[in-house]
């Protein structure tokens, strides 16, 4: 991991699906102690204006500066968009890519932002041509400045060992959804630790509900003096995941990054790491 990193935060803060309340939940999360933000300008989840809009209340109120955080945007195709698109659906890829950037900067106003990522490959099966076209030009971003580090989402192992054939760079972070059931993304996680690529976990409670009520978790939970999701994120950290939440609860909030200094006994970690896999 590149040395300028040791800023990355222990917990990013997702703002997806909260539409009208994106502004105050992200100034709340941000008075909450989150320092890590991720968002992505695709309007049809992400309210990325209102983001900006908590950013700017916060910075006013003194809370935070800009260099206090960690910023997380994506650029997203255009089947992943409804019709407020952040380009022009009739520009080549690369400039859709520099539109898209360009907006997200306004949104979030920034001159740069931390991490941009592709928000998912064109193709489930494999990386495409398109995603080449793509990940060039959000190098040229990152080399403009305009973003520090670069990271691919929703990605299969396929996809990773495809990039890396195609490209001489790799990402810093991979973002994908974590299933207790398939390993908790084994082979993906797996490849980046490799690579030493972050690894971005998210849906980390709701892909694993099955995971919060089973008895290992919940007696894992009930002698640390934690509930079981908190459990959940510290494991996660404990075999390499950045995790993150997309709560609206403020209590929610606080139990999420006080999991950060709940540290779990090796073998419960095993415990939990083998428990769907
Ligand atoms: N790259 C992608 O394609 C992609 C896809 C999905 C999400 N994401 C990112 O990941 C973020 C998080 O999404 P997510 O799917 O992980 O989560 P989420 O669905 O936004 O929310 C997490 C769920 O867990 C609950 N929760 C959180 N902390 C809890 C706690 N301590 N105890 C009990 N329940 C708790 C929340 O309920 P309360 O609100 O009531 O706390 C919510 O129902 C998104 O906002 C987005 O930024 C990215």
């Amino acid at each position: 991991m590149p040395s300028e990193q040791s800023a990355l935060p222990d917990f990013l803060f997702g703002t997806a699906w909260k539409e009208d309340r994106t502004p105050a939940l992200t100034e709340l999360a941000l008075r909450m102690g989150f320092r890590g933000i991720d968002t992505a300008n695709q309007r049809r989840h992400y309210f990325e204006a209102g983001v900006g809009q908590g950013l700017a209340a916060a910075y006013r109120a003194g809370v935070v500066t800009r260099a206090d955080l960690f910023l997380q945007t994506k650029f997203t195709y255009q089947p992943g968009q409804d019709h407020r698109l952040p380009y022009d659906p009739a520009a080549r890829l690369s400039d859709q890519v520099a539109q898209s950037m360009a907006s997200s900067l306004e949104h979030l106003g920034t001159d740069h932002v931390d991490s941009y990522v592709l928000h998912g490959p064109a193709s489930g099966y494999g990386w495409t041509d398109a995603d080449s076209e793509v990940w060039e030009a959000m190098r040229k971003e990152r080399d403009a400045g305009r973003t520090r580090f670069l990271g691919v989402s929703n990605v299969s192992l396929r996809h990773l060992e495809q990039m890396a054939v195609a490209h001489p760079e790799g990402p810093t972070f991979v973002q994908n959804r974590c299933y207790a059931r398939f390993g908790w993304d084994r082979d993906v996680r797996l490849f980046c630790r490799e690579r030493k690529i972050v690894y971005q976990g998210f849906s980390l409670l709701t892909a694993n509900l099955q995971v919060l009520r089973h008895p290992v978790v919940t007696g894992i939970a009930a002698r640390a003096n934690a509930s079981p999701a908190q459990v959940v994120f510290s494991f996660a950290r404990a075999v390499g995941i950045l995790p993150l939440t997309g709560t609206s609860n403020p209590e929610h909030m606080t139990q999420d990054l006080a999991s950060v200094h709940l540290t779990l006994p090796p073998d419960a970690v095993n415990e939990i790491e083998s428990l769907a896999g």
